[in-house]
């Protein structure tokens, strides 16, 4: 329910006021301090048409405005400010949400079109970084939200497994390596070889061309080259799903660049007919001035394919195959120069559906003030971080409810949602510091604290043997306190959380949202005795079950669970 459209409504039905509807609407705002009323009406623009002052239009008008919901109108300065009827417009609130029960918040934006998203993309043979972290979790995030507003998300998991990297790691792993260490732990022993690649290349050039040679054997498919490549594929892919699992996200494809690898060829010639490929000093590339870029590099003068060469293959198929509305990658903020040039290269090309490809970028995250880094060997381990926040969260529900049945479950989702909750709450731009401690704390804005109130929430339905499938039915709504209006405020924002989330690529909005919602129900709570036995009772606790709904709801778009006892 629009709150703003009621007081629209009383506005225009009881002046003959210059403005539409609309205009009328957009102008309302919603007073920061609760006792300026619900909403306001400012009145300066008026000043001019009326020629009076805004102080007195303000109370002229005031005095004119009623209509239905709305309890109050009070002259405040150039303001009116519009007391609500909060009997009345609560029950209607609650009333459209205990109807539409699950569906709450469901948007018709989408009509069931395909939206391919590409996320979490980590490279074979390296650990998976915080930055892959933050790809799969906002990806993830982001494919709900899509599902939540009426689209087909598709998760693509765009695997880095191609690149003179795997030239460079076949010649360590054969000078260095050893079968049974890699097997034992292969993503750490790996990558310990292509580190001690680097320092001795160094020393010693050589070991670069040996690498260029394997990766060429590797392209013209020499059966050791292969045979090693697809080995460290499947021994980093079979950790990565384990890091999956945890994370409760799962894919639809795990279509990686080399899947691109026979639809090369196809691009080149494209470009070639197009007449749109130069030779320059051996190279060939795509002159990118009248996008003011730099042109794209599309084949080295060996001949060898670059990223954005596989890219563009990439692109093309998604067309092909899911006549994607919108294509989505969500991939590190270092990379939007090269989208800004995967883009205009297919702009030249002719193919304006490049228009509906997005690059959603996402700042960095550090550890201690430190980047991390994998070619160094500095990196933080993600499945370490996620083990570690699952062991904190089982010792603080250890503390505060030992008895708990299925503990280990619980601090997992406890441990594993805080990291992915914290991930989510900072819009996805800015850079922030991890600190674990942190992050797995029952209070502050955090995914345990969410988590937690949820779970209160549920406990109090479950002492009062409350029945929730007598409350599409029930009408006692009416909660006439104002900490429990505060509450049906914040569930009707919901629906325009979700729709505000989708346009801006923004799963924070919804993070941000469930912390608002937990903390005006723990004022409620910590208001009012809700299971007190008088004629309000279920009022009170059909608003609470509304408000585990949502909390449930707005968790679980951000891939986070939302135990019912914690
Ligand atoms: N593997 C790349 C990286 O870790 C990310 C790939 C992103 N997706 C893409 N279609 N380029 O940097």
């Amino acid at each position: 329910m629009d709150l703003k459209q009621l007081v629209a409504n009383a506005i225009e039905s009881s002046t003959d006021l210059d403005l539409s509807y609309d205009e009328i609407k957009d102008l309302l705002e919603v007073p920061r301090h609760e006792g300026h009323g619900d909403i306001a009406f400012p009145c300066f623009v008026l000043a001019k048409q009326l020629r009076k002052s805004p102080q007195d239009i303000a109370k002229d008008l005031a005095q004119d405005i009623s209509g239905e919901g709305i309890a109050e109108v009070e002259a405040a300065g150039p303001y009116i400010n519009f007391k609500l009827d909060h009997e009345l417009v609560s029950q209607n609130i609650l009333k459209e949400i205990y109807a539409q029960g699950k569906d709450y918040g469901t948007l018709n934006i989408g009509k069931g079109e395909n939206v391919t998203i590409d996320m979490s993309s980590p490279n074979i043979a390296k650990p998976m970084s915080m930055g892959h972290l933050r790809s799969t979790v906002i990806g993830n995030a982001i494919a709900n939200i899509e599902k939540k507003v009426g689209f087909n998300p598709i998760r693509i998991n765009h695997l880095g497994d191609w690149g003179t990297q795997f030239g460079k790691l076949i010649v360590a792993y054969k000078n260095w390596g050893n079968e049974e260490d890699v097997r034992r732990d292969p993503i750490a022993e790996l990558l310990k070889y292509y580190v001690q690649f680097h320092e001795e290349a160094e020393e010693d050039d050589s070991l670069n061309d040996q690498g260029r040679l394997w990766f060429k054997k590797l392209e013209d498919g020499d059966p050791e080259a292969v045979e090693l490549w697809t080995w460290f594929k499947d021994e980093s892919l079979k950790e990565f799903n384990r890091i999956y699992d945890k994370l409760g996200v799962e894919f639809d494809y795990y279509t990686g660049e080399a899947f691109y690898n026979d639809r090369l060829q196809g691009i080149v010639d494209e470009l070639v007919d197009k007449g749109l490929l130069e030779k320059n000093q051996g190279a060939s590339i795509v002159n990118l001035d009248e996008f003011d870029l730099n042109p794209a590099l599309i084949l080295k003068s060996d001949g060898a394919s670059l990223y954005i060469t596989r890219d563009l293959a990439t692109a093309e198929y998604r067309k092909e195959t899911f006549d994607f509305a919108e294509s989505i990658y969500v991939v590190g903020n270092e990379q939007s120069y090269h989208f800004k040039q995967l883009k205009a290269v297919l702009a030249r090309m002719g193919h304006d559906w490049q228009e509906d490809m997005h690059h959603v970028p996402f700042g960095l995250i550090t550890a201690g003030g430190k980047k991390l880094s994998t070619r160094k060997g500095n990196v933080i381990l993600l499945e370490d971080v996620l083990n570690d926040a699952v062991d904190l969260a089982k010792e603080q529900i250890e503390s505060k409810n030992p008895d708990l049945a299925n503990k280990e479950e619980v601090a997992h989702q406890v441990g594993v949602g805080a990291v992915v909750f914290h991930d989510l709450k900072n819009d996805r731009l800015n850079s922030f510091d991890f600190v674990l401690e942190e992050v797995v704390q029952f209070e502050g804005e955090t995914g345990p604290y969410v988590q937690y109130a949820n779970a209160r929430a549920n406990s109090l339905l479950r002492k009062a043997g409350f029945d929730e499938s007598k409350v599409a039915t029930q009408h006692e709504f009416a909660l006439a306190d104002e900490d429990a209006f505060a509450v049906v405020k914040e569930l009707n924002l919901f629906p325009s959380i979700v729709e505000k989330a989708y346009y801006g690529y923004e799963p924070s909005v919804i993070a941000k949202y469930v912390i608002g919602l937990a903390q005006s129900f723990n004022r409620y709570y910590a208001n009012t005795r809700i299971l007190n036995d008088d004629d309000q009772l279920n009022a009170r606790l059909s608003l609470v079950f509304a408000v585990t709904q949502v909390l449930e709801a707005g968790l679980n778009l951000l891939g986070v669970q939302a135990p019912k006892e914690m």
